[in-house]
């Protein structure tokens, strides 16, 4: 197959979607509604840290200090009403159908530089794909970084394996059940190492050669929650910080349309955790049931319920 990025295309989004479907990539520039969310992401950021500034303010606090500063700070952005408004208007902006276009809460997320803090609250991504983490074949990632980004401090992309099955152990991951384990969990802990099971490939990986794509601040990526991305170690003296939010369309939920399944042995659905573009309201039962493998009535927590003590997850 042939590996594509589109820079800025006048697409639709059905056909936005479609591309994704195929293991492409877009990036668009920022625009207004973009540039918007991340003014307000700043401004929670430049006040949680202070007088310091938050790109380097690692270098100058504990790791504990860090951890506490990012356990206010992310909860908070996630549950603040004007991230989902400033949501509804970059939907808008972009061309997508409100009414039909469904996200989960956005995730602020952050890579310290130089192995500062790599778990918990900031972990490091080893290569994955969310549909290891029971992300359902049609959905889409946005991906915003909140200040400028470069190589050492970006994410990667590994497109060869788009459609190529790859030996891991998400068979271990029930959505439901790592609620439930998060819920219950104590941060502290997880500063050292995370004890919640992870899915990640069993057999070494070839990560190079590998797609890191540079937007600016404010710049979008978009990629399909089947596609193979990594953290990429950051060696850039720099804490990076990004914005990202899952969404799904509904016509793609009824009609059971997104990426090939290839090698996704989770169980649970994170289709719960979805919210219509215009009011919230999630997506209805009778949908949901076309993604429930039974799961759900041995286990407690079936959406995704951000709190202080997680925001890690994928
Ligand atoms: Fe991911």
């Amino acid at each position: 197959m042939n590996n594509t990025v589109y820079y800025d295309p006048p697409f639709s989004d059905d056909r936005r979607r479609e591309l994704l479907f195929e293991g492409q990539l877009l990036v668009y520039s920022p625009r207004p509604s973009t540039l918007a969310f991340i003014k307000f992401a700043r401004k929670l950021i430049e006040e949680a840290f202070g007088p310091l500034d938050p790109e380097t303010a690692q270098h100058q606090l504990t790791v504990e200090q860090y951890a506490e500063i990012l356990l206010n700070l992310k909860p908070g952005f996630i549950h603040h009403p004007e991230s989902k408004r400033l949501i509804q208007e970059i939907f808008m902006e972009m061309g997508c159908d409100l009414e039909k276009t469904y996200f989960d809460v956005p995730k602020m997320r952050s890579s310290t530089s130089d192995n500062y803090l790599t778990t918990g609250i900031a972990y490091a991504w080893h290569p994955h794909r969310d549909t290891w983490y029971s992300a359902p074949p049609c959905q889409i990632n946005w991906w915003i970084p909140i200040y400028d980004i470069q190589a050492d401090n970006a994410m990667a992309f590994h497109p060869q394996y788009w459609n190529r099955p790859v030996k891991n152990n998400s068979k271990e991951y029930n959505y439901y059940l790592w609620n439930q384990q998060s819920r219950g969990a104590h941060v502290a802990g997880y500063l050292k190492k995370d004890p919640r099971p992870l899915p990640k490939p069993t057999e070494p990986l070839e990560l190079d050669p590998q797609v890191r794509l540079i937007v600016p601040a404010g710049g979008i990526i978009f990629f399909s929650a089947a596609q193979m991305h990594s953290s990429v170690p950051n060696t850039s003296g720099k804490t990076r910080f990004s914005v990202d939010f899952r969404v799904v369309h509904l016509d793609d939920v009824k009609a059971k349309r997104g990426a090939s399944v290839v090698d996704e042995e989770c169980t649970g659905t994170t289709m719960r955790d979805y919210l219509r573009g215009t009011d919230f309201s999630h997506v209805p039962d009778e949908l949901v049931a076309l993604y429930d493998d039974g799961t759900a009535a041995e286990v407690g927590e079936l959406i995704y319920r951000p709190h202080n003590h997680d925001t890690s997850s994928r």
